[in-house]
Protein backbone atom coordinates (compact mmCIF):
# COMPACT_ATOMS: atom_id res chain seq x y z
CA UNK A 1 0.00 0.00 0.00
CA UNK A 2 2.80 2.75 1.22
CA UNK A 3 4.78 1.41 -1.72
CA UNK A 4 2.08 2.06 -4.17
CA UNK A 5 1.64 5.56 -3.01
CA UNK A 6 5.45 6.50 -3.39
CA UNK A 7 5.33 5.55 -6.83
CA UNK A 8 2.06 7.48 -7.83
CA UNK A 9 4.14 10.48 -5.88
CA UNK A 10 7.27 10.11 -8.06
CA UNK A 11 4.97 9.66 -11.14
CA UNK A 12 2.93 12.86 -10.40
CA UNK A 13 6.09 14.75 -9.93
CA UNK A 14 7.47 13.64 -13.46
CA UNK A 15 4.53 15.01 -14.98
CA UNK A 16 4.92 18.56 -12.82
CA UNK A 17 8.52 19.07 -13.55
CA UNK A 18 8.22 18.93 -17.42
CA UNK A 19 4.57 19.85 -17.46
CA UNK A 20 5.35 23.98 -18.89
CA UNK A 21 7.84 22.56 -21.50
CA UNK A 22 4.68 19.71 -22.37
CA UNK A 23 2.10 22.41 -22.91
CA UNK A 24 4.32 24.74 -24.66
CA UNK A 25 4.45 21.85 -27.22
CA UNK A 26 1.31 20.88 -27.67
CA UNK A 27 -0.12 24.27 -27.70
CA UNK A 28 1.94 24.92 -30.69
CA UNK A 29 1.91 21.33 -32.59
CA UNK A 30 -1.95 21.34 -32.35
CA UNK A 31 -2.62 25.05 -33.10
CA UNK A 32 -3.49 26.93 -29.10
CA UNK A 33 -0.64 29.20 -29.03
CA UNK A 34 2.12 30.37 -31.07
CA UNK A 35 5.44 32.49 -30.22
CA UNK A 36 4.75 36.13 -31.41
CA UNK A 37 5.56 37.27 -34.42
CA UNK A 38 7.62 34.16 -35.17
CA UNK A 39 8.58 34.56 -38.55
CA UNK A 40 10.79 38.18 -37.77
CA UNK A 41 12.47 36.16 -35.14
CA UNK A 42 9.90 36.32 -32.25
CA UNK A 43 8.57 39.81 -29.86
CA UNK A 44 9.66 38.67 -26.30
CA UNK A 45 6.01 38.37 -23.93
CA UNK A 46 3.76 38.56 -27.08
CA UNK A 47 1.68 35.33 -28.70
CA UNK A 48 -0.49 34.44 -31.58
CA UNK A 49 -3.92 32.56 -30.48
CA UNK A 50 -4.55 29.45 -33.63
CA UNK A 51 -7.69 27.93 -34.50
CA UNK A 52 -8.21 25.72 -31.41
CA UNK A 53 -6.71 28.66 -29.10
CA UNK A 54 -8.85 31.28 -29.83
CA UNK A 55 -11.97 29.37 -29.61
CA UNK A 56 -10.54 27.90 -26.17
CA UNK A 57 -10.17 31.29 -24.94
CA UNK A 58 -13.10 32.26 -26.65
CA UNK A 59 -15.12 29.62 -24.14
CA UNK A 60 -13.51 30.75 -21.09
CA UNK A 61 -14.97 34.38 -21.97
CA UNK A 62 -18.25 33.47 -22.76
CA UNK A 63 -18.36 31.42 -19.35
CA UNK A 64 -17.33 34.19 -17.37
CA UNK A 65 -19.91 36.94 -19.65
CA UNK A 66 -22.45 33.94 -18.99
CA UNK A 67 -21.86 33.14 -14.75
CA UNK A 68 -21.00 37.20 -13.84
CA UNK A 69 -22.75 39.37 -16.08
CA UNK A 70 -25.69 37.63 -18.25
CA UNK A 71 -27.26 35.00 -15.50
CA UNK A 72 -26.83 37.74 -12.73
CA UNK A 73 -29.57 40.34 -12.34
CA UNK A 74 -27.16 42.52 -10.14
CA UNK A 75 -24.80 43.10 -12.82
CA UNK A 76 -24.52 44.60 -16.29
CA UNK A 77 -21.90 44.74 -19.05
CA UNK A 78 -19.65 47.37 -20.47
CA UNK A 79 -17.08 47.55 -23.66
CA UNK A 80 -15.24 51.10 -23.49
CA UNK A 81 -12.10 51.99 -25.17
CA UNK A 82 -8.75 50.74 -24.74
CA UNK A 83 -7.31 54.48 -25.45
CA UNK A 84 -8.73 56.66 -23.08
CA UNK A 85 -8.24 60.64 -22.32
CA UNK A 86 -4.95 61.04 -20.82
CA UNK A 87 -6.06 62.52 -17.59
CA UNK A 88 -7.86 58.96 -16.63
CA UNK A 89 -4.10 57.51 -16.10
CA UNK A 90 -3.15 60.30 -13.96
CA UNK A 91 -6.48 60.43 -12.04
CA UNK A 92 -6.83 56.22 -11.43
CA UNK A 93 -2.65 56.71 -10.04
CA UNK A 94 -1.35 54.56 -12.75
CA UNK A 95 1.13 57.04 -14.57
CA UNK A 96 2.75 57.37 -11.00
CA UNK A 97 2.10 54.28 -9.56
CA UNK A 98 1.89 51.56 -12.27
CA UNK A 99 5.82 50.86 -11.87
CA UNK A 100 8.28 48.60 -11.41
CA UNK A 101 11.48 49.02 -9.73
CA UNK A 102 14.12 47.44 -13.01
CA UNK A 103 17.75 46.81 -13.16
CA UNK A 104 19.78 46.51 -16.01
CA UNK A 105 22.54 44.72 -16.48
CA UNK A 106 25.36 46.57 -18.06
CA UNK A 107 27.58 44.22 -19.21
CA UNK A 108 24.38 42.36 -21.39
CA UNK A 109 21.93 44.99 -21.27
CA UNK A 110 18.76 42.61 -19.42
CA UNK A 111 16.64 43.99 -17.74
CA UNK A 112 15.16 43.15 -15.37
CA UNK A 113 12.32 43.68 -12.47
CA UNK A 114 14.77 44.03 -9.05
CA UNK A 115 11.93 42.11 -6.79
CA UNK A 116 11.87 39.15 -9.23
CA UNK A 117 15.71 39.19 -9.38
CA UNK A 118 16.32 39.23 -5.48
CA UNK A 119 12.96 36.60 -4.57
CA UNK A 120 14.42 34.03 -7.59
CA UNK A 121 17.87 34.61 -5.79
CA UNK A 122 16.54 33.81 -2.26
CA UNK A 123 14.86 30.54 -4.10
CA UNK A 124 17.63 29.37 -5.05
CA UNK A 125 19.36 29.36 -1.70
CA UNK A 126 16.11 27.39 -0.70
CA UNK A 127 15.02 30.74 1.11
CA UNK A 128 11.37 32.30 0.72
CA UNK A 129 11.13 36.65 0.91
CA UNK A 130 9.34 39.37 -0.43
CA UNK A 131 11.03 42.76 -0.92
CA UNK A 132 7.51 44.60 -1.65
CA UNK A 133 7.42 47.57 -0.88
CA UNK A 134 10.78 48.30 -0.33
CA UNK A 135 12.56 51.40 -2.03
CA UNK A 136 15.37 51.38 -4.73
CA UNK A 137 17.87 52.37 -2.49
CA UNK A 138 17.16 49.49 -0.30
CA UNK A 139 16.81 46.97 -3.37
CA UNK A 140 20.19 48.22 -4.86
CA UNK A 141 21.18 47.44 -0.97
CA UNK A 142 20.05 43.90 -1.13
CA UNK A 143 21.72 43.10 -4.67
CA UNK A 144 24.60 45.01 -3.82
CA UNK A 145 25.38 42.89 -0.48
CA UNK A 146 24.06 39.22 -2.42
CA UNK A 147 26.26 39.77 -5.29
CA UNK A 148 23.45 38.75 -7.42
CA UNK A 149 24.64 37.97 -10.87
CA UNK A 150 22.77 38.68 -14.01
CA UNK A 151 20.98 35.30 -14.58
CA UNK A 152 21.27 35.83 -18.66
CA UNK A 153 25.32 36.30 -18.75
CA UNK A 154 25.85 35.88 -15.30
CA UNK A 155 27.96 38.80 -14.52
CA UNK A 156 27.42 41.19 -11.93
CA UNK A 157 27.23 44.42 -13.20
CA UNK A 158 23.92 46.64 -12.44
CA UNK A 159 23.07 50.00 -13.45
CA UNK A 160 21.63 51.39 -10.23
CA UNK A 161 17.49 49.99 -9.32
CA UNK A 162 15.38 52.43 -11.40
CA UNK A 163 11.26 53.07 -11.31
CA UNK A 164 9.91 52.18 -14.84
CA UNK A 165 6.53 53.01 -16.06
CA UNK A 166 4.62 50.05 -17.57
CA UNK A 167 1.76 51.73 -19.70
CA UNK A 168 2.49 51.82 -23.28
CA UNK A 169 2.75 55.63 -24.73
CA UNK A 170 1.40 56.72 -28.18
CA UNK A 171 -0.16 59.64 -29.59
CA UNK A 172 -3.44 60.56 -31.15
CA UNK A 173 -3.25 63.01 -34.36
CA UNK A 174 -0.07 63.49 -36.42
CA UNK A 175 2.18 65.39 -34.24
CA UNK A 176 3.71 63.21 -31.41
CA UNK A 177 3.44 66.05 -28.90
CA UNK A 178 3.24 66.27 -25.55
CA UNK A 179 -0.42 67.26 -25.53
CA UNK A 180 -1.25 64.45 -27.83
CA UNK A 181 0.42 61.67 -25.43
CA UNK A 182 -2.18 59.10 -24.60
CA UNK A 183 -1.84 55.62 -22.74
CA UNK A 184 -2.90 51.97 -23.87
CA UNK A 185 -4.79 51.28 -20.87
CA UNK A 186 -2.97 49.27 -18.53
CA UNK A 187 -6.60 47.79 -17.19
CA UNK A 188 -10.23 47.72 -18.10
CA UNK A 189 -11.38 48.50 -14.99
CA UNK A 190 -10.95 52.44 -15.31
CA UNK A 191 -13.42 52.45 -18.37
CA UNK A 192 -16.24 51.34 -15.99
CA UNK A 193 -15.71 54.31 -13.52
CA UNK A 194 -15.39 56.63 -15.87
CA UNK A 195 -18.68 55.01 -17.51
CA UNK A 196 -20.23 55.02 -13.73
CA UNK A 197 -22.47 58.02 -14.77
CA UNK A 198 -23.65 57.18 -17.99
CA UNK A 199 -24.88 53.66 -16.90
CA UNK A 200 -26.40 55.08 -13.66
CA UNK A 201 -28.52 57.16 -16.15
CA UNK A 202 -29.44 54.87 -19.11
CA UNK A 203 -30.05 51.75 -17.17
CA UNK A 204 -32.50 51.04 -14.35
CA UNK A 205 -29.29 49.78 -12.07
CA UNK A 206 -29.89 50.22 -7.96
CA UNK A 207 -27.15 49.58 -5.49
CA UNK A 208 -25.85 46.82 -5.00
CA UNK A 209 -24.89 46.42 -8.37
CA UNK A 210 -21.88 45.64 -10.57
CA UNK A 211 -20.59 46.69 -14.02
CA UNK A 212 -18.48 43.48 -15.41
CA UNK A 213 -16.18 44.14 -18.48
CA UNK A 214 -13.87 41.94 -20.96
CA UNK A 215 -10.93 43.68 -23.13
CA UNK A 216 -7.42 43.72 -23.94
CA UNK A 217 -5.27 45.67 -21.42
CA UNK A 218 -1.70 46.74 -22.06
CA UNK A 219 1.67 46.14 -20.07
CA UNK A 220 4.54 46.98 -21.41
CA UNK A 221 6.19 43.88 -19.17
CA UNK A 222 9.85 43.19 -19.74
CA UNK A 223 10.61 39.75 -17.38
CA UNK A 224 10.03 36.24 -18.63
CA UNK A 225 6.49 35.49 -19.35
CA UNK A 226 6.21 31.98 -18.19
CA UNK A 227 4.30 31.63 -21.79
CA UNK A 228 0.95 33.10 -21.40
CA UNK A 229 1.20 33.68 -17.74
CA UNK A 230 2.68 37.46 -17.84
CA UNK A 231 2.20 39.08 -21.80
CA UNK A 232 2.57 42.55 -22.49
CA UNK A 233 -1.48 42.61 -23.83
CA UNK A 234 -3.91 40.17 -22.22
CA UNK A 235 -7.93 40.03 -22.25
CA UNK A 236 -8.90 41.40 -18.42
CA UNK A 237 -12.49 40.19 -16.82
CA UNK A 238 -13.01 42.65 -14.45
CA UNK A 239 -15.78 43.61 -12.25
CA UNK A 240 -16.23 46.76 -10.24
CA UNK A 241 -19.57 45.58 -7.59
CA UNK A 242 -20.70 49.31 -6.26
CA UNK A 243 -22.23 49.13 -2.71
CA UNK A 244 -23.17 51.49 -0.07
CA UNK A 245 -21.52 50.80 2.98
CA UNK A 246 -23.69 52.08 5.62
CA UNK A 247 -26.24 49.30 4.12
CA UNK A 248 -24.15 46.57 2.83
CA UNK A 249 -21.72 44.96 5.19
CA UNK A 250 -18.46 44.93 2.89
CA UNK A 251 -16.61 42.26 4.62
CA UNK A 252 -20.30 39.73 4.01
CA UNK A 253 -20.24 40.85 0.46
CA UNK A 254 -16.33 40.65 -0.21
CA UNK A 255 -16.98 36.88 1.26
CA UNK A 256 -19.32 36.36 -0.97
CA UNK A 257 -17.64 37.42 -3.92
CA UNK A 258 -14.13 35.16 -2.68
CA UNK A 259 -16.94 32.13 -2.79
CA UNK A 260 -18.12 33.26 -6.60
CA UNK A 261 -14.39 33.12 -7.59
CA UNK A 262 -13.70 30.14 -6.29
CA UNK A 263 -17.03 28.08 -7.44
CA UNK A 264 -16.45 29.38 -11.11
CA UNK A 265 -12.85 28.19 -11.27
CA UNK A 266 -13.38 24.79 -9.52
CA UNK A 267 -17.01 24.13 -10.61
CA UNK A 268 -17.08 25.93 -14.52
CA UNK A 269 -12.88 25.41 -15.22
CA UNK A 270 -12.68 22.07 -13.83
CA UNK A 271 -9.69 23.31 -11.80
CA UNK A 272 -9.15 20.42 -8.17
CA UNK A 273 -9.41 23.10 -5.52
CA UNK A 274 -6.21 22.01 -3.97
CA UNK A 275 -4.36 23.62 -7.02
CA UNK A 276 -5.73 26.54 -5.24
CA UNK A 277 -5.17 28.90 -2.42
CA UNK A 278 -5.73 32.46 -1.46
CA UNK A 279 -2.79 35.18 -0.46
CA UNK A 280 -3.91 38.26 1.41
CA UNK A 281 -1.62 41.19 0.83
CA UNK A 282 0.43 42.60 3.64
CA UNK A 283 0.47 46.30 4.63
CA UNK A 284 3.71 46.77 2.16
CA UNK A 285 2.06 45.36 -0.49
CA UNK A 286 -1.46 46.48 -0.67
CA UNK A 287 -2.56 49.79 -2.51
CA UNK A 288 -2.53 52.43 0.59
CA UNK A 289 -6.73 52.96 -1.06
CA UNK A 290 -7.44 48.92 -0.08
CA UNK A 291 -8.96 48.06 2.67
CA UNK A 292 -7.96 44.13 2.37
CA UNK A 293 -6.79 42.32 -1.08
CA UNK A 294 -6.58 38.84 -1.79
CA UNK A 295 -4.77 36.51 -4.76
CA UNK A 296 -6.70 33.78 -5.74
CA UNK A 297 -3.46 31.57 -6.59
CA UNK A 298 -3.00 28.56 -8.53
CA UNK A 299 -0.35 25.92 -8.47
CA UNK A 300 1.65 26.79 -11.75
CA UNK A 301 4.92 24.54 -12.42
CA UNK A 302 6.60 27.90 -11.86
CA UNK A 303 5.05 27.81 -8.02
CA UNK A 304 1.97 29.36 -6.56
CA UNK A 305 0.88 32.44 -8.83
CA UNK A 306 -1.36 35.24 -8.54
CA UNK A 307 -4.64 34.25 -10.79
CA UNK A 308 -7.23 36.65 -9.80
CA UNK A 309 -7.33 39.45 -7.54
CA UNK A 310 -10.42 40.85 -5.20
CA UNK A 311 -9.59 44.03 -3.63
CA UNK A 312 -11.79 46.29 -1.57
CA UNK A 313 -10.61 49.75 -3.08
CA UNK A 314 -13.43 51.62 -1.04
CA UNK A 315 -14.36 55.02 -2.67
CA UNK A 316 -11.37 55.90 -3.84
CA UNK A 317 -11.28 55.74 -7.91
CA UNK A 318 -14.84 57.98 -8.03
CA UNK A 319 -13.39 60.29 -5.84
CA UNK A 320 -10.34 60.30 -7.72
CA UNK A 321 -12.40 60.95 -11.32
CA UNK A 322 -14.40 63.30 -9.43
CA UNK A 323 -11.81 65.40 -8.59
CA UNK A 324 -9.81 65.11 -11.79
CA UNK A 325 -13.08 65.67 -14.25
CA UNK A 326 -15.23 67.72 -12.16
CA UNK A 327 -18.40 65.57 -12.93
CA UNK A 328 -20.33 64.66 -10.00
CA UNK A 329 -20.54 61.06 -10.04
CA UNK A 330 -22.62 60.95 -7.13
CA UNK A 331 -24.99 58.14 -6.45
CA UNK A 332 -28.61 59.56 -5.48
CA UNK A 333 -30.77 56.65 -3.52
CA UNK A 334 -34.16 56.68 -5.57
CA UNK A 335 -36.04 55.96 -1.80
CA UNK A 336 -34.11 57.85 0.84
CA UNK A 337 -32.81 60.53 -1.28
CA UNK A 338 -29.55 60.04 0.07
CA UNK A 339 -26.47 61.30 -2.24
CA UNK A 340 -23.21 59.66 -1.78
CA UNK A 341 -20.43 57.99 -3.41
CA UNK A 342 -20.67 54.54 -3.74
CA UNK A 343 -17.81 51.95 -2.50
CA UNK A 344 -16.53 48.79 -4.59
CA UNK A 345 -14.99 45.38 -4.44
CA UNK A 346 -12.71 44.44 -7.52
CA UNK A 347 -12.69 40.94 -8.66
CA UNK A 348 -10.06 41.51 -11.97
CA UNK A 349 -8.31 38.06 -13.71
CA UNK A 350 -6.93 37.57 -17.06
CA UNK A 351 -8.73 35.10 -19.42
CA UNK A 352 -5.52 34.48 -20.89
CA UNK A 353 -3.92 33.16 -17.43
CA UNK A 354 -6.68 31.30 -17.01
CA UNK A 355 -6.42 29.72 -19.87
CA UNK A 356 -2.51 28.44 -19.20
CA UNK A 357 -4.25 27.30 -15.80
CA UNK A 358 -7.17 25.49 -17.78
CA UNK A 359 -4.94 23.40 -19.94
CA UNK A 360 -2.05 22.67 -17.38
CA UNK A 361 -4.99 21.34 -15.24
CA UNK A 362 -6.37 19.37 -18.30
CA UNK A 363 -3.20 17.85 -19.62
CA UNK A 364 -3.39 14.04 -18.46
CA UNK A 365 -0.94 11.46 -19.51
CA UNK A 366 -2.34 7.79 -19.60
CA UNK A 367 0.38 5.37 -20.88
CA UNK A 368 0.93 6.32 -24.35
CA UNK A 369 -1.87 8.16 -24.51
CA UNK A 370 -1.95 12.15 -24.21
CA UNK A 371 -5.23 14.20 -23.90
CA UNK A 372 -6.47 17.57 -22.74
CA UNK A 373 -8.92 16.52 -20.27
CA UNK A 374 -10.91 20.34 -20.59
CA UNK A 375 -14.40 20.47 -19.22
CA UNK A 376 -16.46 19.76 -22.61
CA UNK A 377 -18.23 23.14 -22.52
CA UNK A 378 -14.98 24.85 -22.51
CA UNK A 379 -13.70 22.51 -25.31
CA UNK A 380 -12.74 24.03 -28.99
CA UNK A 381 -14.43 21.55 -30.82
CA UNK A 382 -17.33 19.83 -29.40
CA UNK A 383 -16.84 17.01 -31.68
CA UNK A 384 -15.06 15.56 -34.53
CA UNK A 385 -16.38 13.77 -37.71
CA UNK A 386 -14.93 11.37 -39.01
CA UNK A 387 -15.74 9.48 -42.56
CA UNK A 388 -13.83 5.80 -42.03
CA UNK A 389 -12.27 5.84 -45.03
CA UNK A 390 -11.31 8.40 -47.32
CA UNK A 391 -11.60 6.75 -50.59
CA UNK A 392 -14.84 5.80 -49.92
CA UNK A 393 -17.35 8.37 -51.22
CA UNK A 394 -20.43 7.37 -49.63
CA UNK A 395 -18.44 7.39 -46.08
CA UNK A 396 -17.24 10.62 -47.09
CA UNK A 397 -20.47 12.42 -48.71
CA UNK A 398 -22.67 10.94 -45.31
CA UNK A 399 -20.02 12.33 -42.66
CA UNK A 400 -20.24 15.52 -44.39
CA UNK A 401 -23.34 16.13 -44.54
CA UNK A 402 -23.51 15.16 -40.47
CA UNK A 403 -20.51 17.63 -40.29
CA UNK A 404 -22.24 20.48 -41.69
CA UNK A 405 -25.53 19.80 -39.69
CA UNK A 406 -23.32 19.56 -36.25
CA UNK A 407 -22.09 23.21 -37.26
CA UNK A 408 -24.96 24.59 -36.82
CA UNK A 409 -25.14 23.97 -33.20
CA UNK A 410 -21.61 23.08 -32.13
CA UNK A 411 -18.01 24.15 -33.16
CA UNK A 412 -16.91 20.93 -35.07
CA UNK A 413 -13.79 19.89 -36.76
CA UNK A 414 -13.40 17.17 -39.68
CA UNK A 415 -10.59 14.79 -40.12
CA UNK A 416 -10.47 12.28 -43.33
CA UNK A 417 -6.25 12.15 -43.25
CA UNK A 418 -4.52 8.83 -41.36
CA UNK A 419 -6.00 6.48 -39.29
CA UNK A 420 -9.01 6.19 -37.37
CA UNK A 421 -6.03 5.66 -34.59
CA UNK A 422 -4.00 9.15 -35.65
CA UNK A 423 -7.00 11.27 -35.62
CA UNK A 424 -8.07 10.22 -32.31
CA UNK A 425 -4.46 10.87 -31.00
CA UNK A 426 -4.98 14.43 -32.75
CA UNK A 427 -8.73 15.03 -31.66
CA UNK A 428 -7.50 13.70 -28.10
CA UNK A 429 -4.52 16.52 -28.06
CA UNK A 430 -7.21 19.02 -28.71
CA UNK A 431 -9.35 17.87 -26.23
CA UNK A 432 -12.34 17.12 -28.04
CA UNK A 433 -14.92 15.39 -26.01
CA UNK A 434 -16.18 13.48 -28.64
CA UNK A 435 -15.29 11.64 -32.04
CA UNK A 436 -17.74 10.71 -34.53
CA UNK A 437 -17.27 8.20 -36.97
CA UNK A 438 -19.13 7.54 -40.00
CA UNK A 439 -18.87 3.56 -40.96
CA UNK A 440 -20.42 1.03 -43.26
CA UNK A 441 -23.14 0.21 -40.84
CA UNK A 442 -23.79 3.96 -40.96
CA UNK A 443 -24.83 3.73 -44.79
CA UNK A 444 -27.04 0.44 -43.96
CA UNK A 445 -24.03 -2.11 -45.84
CA UNK A 446 -23.23 -3.72 -42.51
CA UNK A 447 -25.03 -4.50 -39.40
CA UNK A 448 -28.60 -3.67 -40.24
CA UNK A 449 -29.18 -2.26 -36.81
CA UNK A 450 -27.08 -0.05 -37.09
CA UNK A 451 -28.39 1.89 -40.65
CA UNK A 452 -28.35 5.17 -40.38
CA UNK A 453 -26.14 5.14 -36.51
CA UNK A 454 -22.62 6.12 -36.17
CA UNK A 455 -19.87 5.72 -33.56
CA UNK A 456 -19.48 7.97 -31.38
CA UNK A 457 -16.37 7.78 -29.04
CA UNK A 458 -15.71 9.20 -25.50
CA UNK A 459 -12.42 11.32 -25.07
CA UNK A 460 -11.77 10.37 -21.05
CA UNK A 461 -12.86 6.57 -21.32
CA UNK A 462 -12.26 5.84 -24.89
CA UNK A 463 -15.48 3.70 -25.44
CA UNK A 464 -17.49 3.97 -28.14
CA UNK A 465 -21.26 3.29 -28.46
CA UNK A 466 -24.01 4.14 -31.28
CA UNK A 467 -26.16 6.84 -31.52
CA UNK A 468 -28.51 7.62 -34.31
CA UNK A 469 -27.88 10.45 -36.91
CA UNK A 470 -31.23 11.69 -36.07
CA UNK A 471 -30.03 12.30 -32.05
CA UNK A 472 -26.95 13.85 -32.41
CA UNK A 473 -27.51 16.92 -31.52
CA UNK A 474 -29.47 16.31 -28.29
CA UNK A 475 -26.98 13.21 -27.20
CA UNK A 476 -24.50 15.77 -27.84
CA UNK A 477 -26.21 18.70 -25.67
CA UNK A 478 -26.85 16.67 -23.26
CA UNK A 479 -23.26 15.22 -22.44
CA UNK A 480 -21.68 19.09 -23.33
CA UNK A 481 -23.67 21.22 -21.58
CA UNK A 482 -25.64 19.30 -18.83
N1 LIG B 1 -7.82 46.48 -11.87
C1 LIG B 1 -6.96 45.72 -11.06
C2 LIG B 1 -5.88 45.06 -11.79
O1 LIG B 1 -5.69 45.26 -12.98
P1 LIG B 1 -3.94 43.36 -11.48
O2 LIG B 1 -3.65 42.41 -10.34
O3 LIG B 1 -2.83 44.21 -11.94
O4 LIG B 1 -5.20 44.20 -11.02
C3 LIG B 1 -5.63 41.70 -12.58
O5 LIG B 1 -4.49 42.51 -12.72
C4 LIG B 1 -5.40 40.36 -13.25
O6 LIG B 1 -5.01 40.56 -14.61
C5 LIG B 1 -4.28 39.53 -12.64
O7 LIG B 1 -4.75 38.79 -11.53
C6 LIG B 1 -3.89 38.63 -13.79
O8 LIG B 1 -4.77 37.51 -13.89
C7 LIG B 1 -4.11 39.52 -14.99
N2 LIG B 1 -2.84 40.13 -15.46
C8 LIG B 1 -2.21 41.21 -14.97
N3 LIG B 1 -1.10 41.48 -15.67
C9 LIG B 1 -1.01 40.55 -16.64
C10 LIG B 1 -0.10 40.29 -17.70
N4 LIG B 1 0.94 41.07 -17.95
N5 LIG B 1 -0.33 39.22 -18.51
C11 LIG B 1 -1.39 38.41 -18.31
N6 LIG B 1 -2.29 38.63 -17.33
C12 LIG B 1 -2.12 39.67 -16.51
Amino acid sequence: MEKKKVSKKIAAEKIETGLMEKIVSLAKRRGFVFPGSEIYGGLANSYEYGPAGVELKKNIQDEWWRVFVRERSDMVGLDSSIILHPKVWEASGHVAGLVDAMVECKACHTRTRADHLIENHYETKGEKISVEGKTEAELDAIINSEKIKCPACGKFDWTPVRKFNLLFETHVGIVPEAQSKVYLRGETAQGIFISFKNILDSTRVRLPFGVGQLGKSFRNEITKGNFIFRTLEFEQAEIEYFFDPETTDWKELYEKWKGDMWKFVTENLGVQADALRWREHGDEERSFYSKRTEDLEYKFPFGFKELWGLAYRTDYDLNQHMKFSGADLMYVDPTSGKKFVPHVIEPAVGINRLMAMVMLNAYTEDGDRVYLKLPPRLAPYKAAVFPLLSNKPALVDKAHEIYNDLQKRFVVAWDDRGNIGKRYYAQDEIGTPFCITVDFDTLGEGDAANKDTVTVRDRDTGTQERVAIKKLGEFLHGKIYR
